[in-house]
């Protein structure tokens, strides 16, 4: 694979043991120094990191980081702390570290168990998430992740899955005119891991595409299996799991999302190297597209660069320009698309994705612009938004 960015480390140590830990870790990859919990957290968000190291030392709250990254953010942990201190071992492992080194470490150890986690997450992490998200109900969210993971499938020959997380009122199967058999809730009721296996069980497959997708849960009751009260085993991040599998034998993973930040969305945002922001260009939704992107970028922190805003229908305005509907965001608008309630609804209301149906159209060729974009982008390392402090 062409240009795969070179690994990144988050290290949070005590700063007398930071210089030679970072020696080290720089002949492997870039190395970014974390003062805290806080600020690990926060630059884990905006960096996707390959691998966080955290020093016992570096605070009381090292483990409960540990357990929170690991689970809750899907990233590898190593525990670094005093040697042969077997309660350390213990309740690092039993806070999810994949490797604790006890000190002495030499660069050459640290660098063995380090080199040896990244090939494995790399092993694992082949796909990229695409997250279609907005804050206002009705923008065309799932238009767009159906007829997006459509041109990425048939136009650029990608393996590609779609998962509805709109876990109470899901469509997506509909707007690919299925009735599926099995659902995400399956998934989430069987006992032990998930592995590719069980997913493709669950997955329902189209007349009308090559996209394989997970269909979200056939009445809203059963939302609460996925990530609510009714989950088989409460800690576990189901929606994580699902997409961590995922990323391992598709192209793409896209997904559609509801309004709001539970557990499904927020892992489906974190989760993603994309987040395609959809809005339209009438007050209600710019409002609530304005908080919606505040909470992004400032509560989550993700960078600029993960957040694309789509303006669908933009041509349909209230006569805003663009340049005045980015400047209510605060936020530059990345792609816009026609309103065609003609291929948009008439697609829908057959069952057959508008790309398809009416792939000359207007609607279709924009779409097909946001797919080729993403195609074209899809090694690009991320930018840093944040200083690295060395
Ligand atoms: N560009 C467009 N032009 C005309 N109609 C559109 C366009 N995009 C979407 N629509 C129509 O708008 C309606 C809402 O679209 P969609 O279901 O994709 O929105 P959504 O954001 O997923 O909604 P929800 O929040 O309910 O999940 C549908 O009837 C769809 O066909
Ligand atoms: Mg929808």
């Amino acid at each position: 694979m062409s240009a795969e960015r070179q690994p990144v480390f988050v290290l949070c140590a005590p700063a007398p043991r930071r210089p030679e830990l970072r020696d080290a870790l720089q002949a492997l990859g870039r190395v970014l120094e974390a003062d805290g919990p806080e600020r690990v957290r926060q630059v884990v968000r905006q960096e996707r990191p390959d691998l966080v190291l955290l020093h016992l030392a570096g605070g009381d709250d090292m483990l409960a980081l540990c357990t929170e990254l690991d689970q809750a953010l899907a990233t590898r942990v190593v525990v670094i702390g005093p040697s042969a201190d077997v309660g350390s071992i213990r309740a690092a492992m039993q806070a999810g570290a994949r490797d604790y080194l006890g000190e002495p470490i030499t660069p050459e150890e640290l660098q063995a168990s380090v080199a040896r986690l990244v090939q494995g997450e790399r092993r694992t992490r082949r796909g990229r998430v695409v997250t279609v998200f907005g804050t206002k109900g009705g923008v065309g969210k799932s238009t767009l992740a159906a007829n997006l993971a459509v041109v990425l499938a048939e136009r650029h020959h990608q393996r590609v899955a779609l998962i509805d997380l709109d876990l109470e009122f899901g469509c997506v199967a509909t707007l690919f005119g299925t009735r599926p058999s099995a659902t995400i809730v399956d998934v989430c009721r069987r006992s032990g891991a998930f592995n590719l296996g069980v997913i493709e069980e669950a997955m329902t497959r189209s007349a009308h595409s090559a996209v394989e997708i997970l269909a979200g849960p056939p009445t809203p009751d059963l939302a609460a299996f996925v990530d609510g009260e009714g989950k088989r085993e409460p800690d576990r991040n189901y929606v994580q799991e699902i997409l961590r599998v995922m990323r391992g034998s598709y192209d793409w993973v896209v997904v559609d999302t509801a309004v709001d930040f539970g557990e499904a969305v927020i892992t489906a945002l974190d989760e993603a190297e994309r987040v395609l922001f959809v809005t339209t260009p009438d007050v209600p939704a710019l409002q609530n597209s304005a908080k919606g992107l505040d909470i992004l970028l400032e509560r989550l922190g993700y960078p600029q660069e993960k957040l694309q805003v789509v303006l669908n229908r933009g041509n349909s305005g209230i006569g805003l320009t663009s340049d005045e509907i980015a400047h209510v965001l605060d936020h530059p608008i990345h792609f816009s698309l026609p309103s065609e309630g003609d291929v948009a609804v008439r697609a829908a209301n057959l069952g057959v994705p508008l790309v398809r149906l009416r792939g000359r159209s207007a609607l279709a060729r924009s779409i097909a612009r946001v797919g080729a974009s993403l195609m074209e982008n899809r090694d690009r390392g991320r930018v840093s938004a944040i200083a690295e402090v060395r």
